[in-house]
């Protein structure tokens, strides 16, 4: 259940990074290109993934409110996901795809916003309890990407969201959030180079399916 070798099907991956470190868009490839036809796929994200975890999505990235406000509507998002989209997805044995989990609320409201890691901690236990343990993703493939290139990209890209209005200054935090939590478990997360051509960034991270055996 927790991290640690598990064959496919029917194994958790989340995918994390600051804004703009491009994961979405491998994601998309290793749905289409890796994973071996007649598994089943869940391909979700984070907040969102069930229709009441995408209307808080909605008012978390674009009403403003405090960051107790913002972390217990996260965890109340990803309470509901869990319990309605990826726990019967693992069961079923699907490989579920997830744009972000709770390492999100660790490095972007903890690290980033200050809010009490003891807090995210127990909010963590609380909403990701199952009967046997605590659920993690299997594998946890984390885009780093230097936070001055990703806002270039950003900025190239889309209408920032609440998030991504944040200045340099808030992603060296959440970056560093997601490094204290790399660090914390290492046998989960692989850190990505996201700073190289999307080819190269791709080669990665069939790699780390690979060295999982998967
Ligand atoms: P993101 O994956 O960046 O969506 P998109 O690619 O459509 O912009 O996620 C939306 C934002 O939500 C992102 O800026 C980070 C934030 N977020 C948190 O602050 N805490 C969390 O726990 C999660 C899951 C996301």
């Amino acid at each position: 259940m927790n991290a640690g070798k598990r064959a496919l099907p029917g194994c958790f991956i989340s995918f994390e990074g600051i804004d703009g470190a491009g994961k979405s868009s491998h994601i998309e490839a290793l749905a289409q290109r890796w994973l071996p036809r007649g598994v089943e796929i869940v391909r979700t994200r984070e907040p969102g993934g069930t229709p009441l975890a995408e209307s808080l999505r909605e008012l978390v990235l674009h009403r403003p409110m405090d960051t107790l406000t913002e972390a217990l509507l996260i965890f109340a998002a990803r309470r509901d996901h869990l319990q309605r989209c990826i726990e019967p997805a693992l069961s079923r044995g699907a490989v579920v795809l997830c744009d972000r989990f709770s390492d999100a609320s660790f490095a972007y409201q903890g690290a980033g916003r200050g809010f009490d890691a003891a807090v995210l901690g127990t909010l963590e236990r609380w909403v990701q309890a199952t009967p046997t343990g605590l659920r993690q993703p299997d594998l946890t493939l984390w885009f780093d990407l230097d936070p001055s290139l990703a806002a270039r990209r950003v900025a190239a890209a889309r209408t920032p969201d609440r998030f991504e209005q944040q200045d340099e200054a808030f992603f060296r935090r959440v970056r560093d959030g997601y490094q204290a939590r790399a660090d914390a478990a290492p046998e989960r997360f692989v850190r990505i180079d996201a700073a190289l051509p999307r080819e190269s960034v791709y080669e990665q991270v069939v790699a780390a399916l690979r060295e999982r055996g998967w």
